[in-house]
């Protein structure tokens, strides 16, 4: 909890208790003066179409409802407090009573609500996440902590766009299992892509040959001469991290080249751009924002997008 400087605690104070001042006195003033008013007719003196306002004291029992809001108002502040003075009301937080704020009580509920569902939690991380796949009600669950807290970069069906990966089509960049999945998750990943990969000194000429070999592996249109020329780039600068085969290594985090599957795209200009500058991918760790148990069902949930035939 932040307490207020000196000058807004005292602002607060001054302008809640200037208020339910003012207000006491309003109510006190316009009682007074209507029921002493002696030398007029009990009218306002307004008069339209032969209709008058009169002039009445406010009903005493408005005149108590009035009164009766300021005592509540102070016994409200007593209850919550203001400003930086606690009230007398406390929740429990951590097993502790502590005074009543807005935090105190948003954390009591969490606790309460994490209670709540701890046994649930419990029972689906003693599940195997290939088997956890077959409980809807985990699935809906690992859904709703995915539309809430991965969809803004995986998308909302969690197929993905350029740079972020699709996780529906069981080609991993890490790898699938559940403990690769669960691993990416709690830890984040990190994709480097150097610049021309191994060789610093790559020429413009040795660039456009390395796009066309590339585009090769997977049957794209390529002009076969510069292809093969690329071949050779490639083995020196780039099977390190993308394998002999092209096809990938989960270590590095090396995309499969050889398959139709793109990450930032296989077009010309796209192919070009990632070996010229280099890729930076980057996975947010979620280990310090889930528990074990949210993370067992969140890599449920990512398992099932490739591992079940209909999966919503
Ligand atoms: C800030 C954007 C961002 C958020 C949020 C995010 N991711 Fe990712 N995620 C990425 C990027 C980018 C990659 C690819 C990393 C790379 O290029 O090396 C990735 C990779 C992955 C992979 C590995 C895919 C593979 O092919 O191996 C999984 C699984 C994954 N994310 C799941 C999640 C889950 C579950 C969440 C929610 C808790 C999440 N991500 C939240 C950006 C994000
Ligand atoms: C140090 C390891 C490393 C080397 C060397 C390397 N790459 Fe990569 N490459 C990666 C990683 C990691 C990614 C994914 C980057 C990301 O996730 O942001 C990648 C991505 C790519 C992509 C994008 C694939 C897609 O699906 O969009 C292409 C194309 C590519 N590399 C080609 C090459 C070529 C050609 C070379 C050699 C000149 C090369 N790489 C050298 C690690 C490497």
């Amino acid at each position: 909890m932040s307490a207020l400087s000196t000058f807004w605690n005292f602002w607060v104070f001054a302008i809640v208790f200037g208020t339910l001042i003012a207000c006491g006195l309003l109510i006190q003033y316009s009682s007074k003066t209507q029921v002493h008013n002696e030398e007029t007719d009990e009218t306002t003196g307004h008069e339209y179409d032969g209709i008058k306002e009169l002039d009445n004291p406010l009903p005493r029992w408005w005149v108590m409802m009035f009164w009766a809001t300021i005592v509540f108002a102070v016994g409200y502040i007593a209850a919550y407090g203001l400003g930086n003075m606690n009230g007398f009301l406390t929740v429990e937080v951590d097993g502790k009573q502590v005074p009543w704020s807005q935090t105190a009580q948003w954390e009591n509920e969490v606790e309460q609500f994490d209670m709540k569902v701890a046994p649930l939690f419990a029972e689906y991380a003693a599940t195997p996440i290939a088997e956890l796949i077959d409980n809807e009600a985990a699935l809906q669950t690992g859904q709703r902590i995915f539309a809430s807290n991965c969809s803004v970069c995986h998308g909302s069906t969690a197929k993905g766009s350029q740079g972020f990966p699709n996780l529906t089509d069981n080609d991993w960049l890490y790898g699938g299992t559940p403990a690769d999945i669960v691993k990416t998750i709690t830890d984040g990943r990190h994709g480097m892509m150097p610049a021309k990969g191994l060789m610093p000194s790559m020429t413009d000429e040795q660039i456009d040959q390395t796009v066309q070999y590339v585009r090769s592996l997977s049957d794209l249109k390529h002009d076969a001469t510069q292809a093969e020329a690329g071949a050779g780039i490639f083995a020196q600068a780039c099977t390190a991290c993308h394998g002999a085969d092209a096809k990938g290594m989960h270590i590095t985090g090396a995309p499969n080249l050889t398959d139709k599957v793109w990450l930032y795209g296989g077009s010309t200009k796209q192919i070009e751009f990632t070996i010229r500058h280099g890729r930076n991918g980057q996975m947010p760790a979620q280990g310090d924002r889930f528990s074990k148990e949210q993370i067992h069902v969140l890599a449920a949930y990512v398992y099932s997008l490739s591992h079940k035939a209909v999966a919503k």
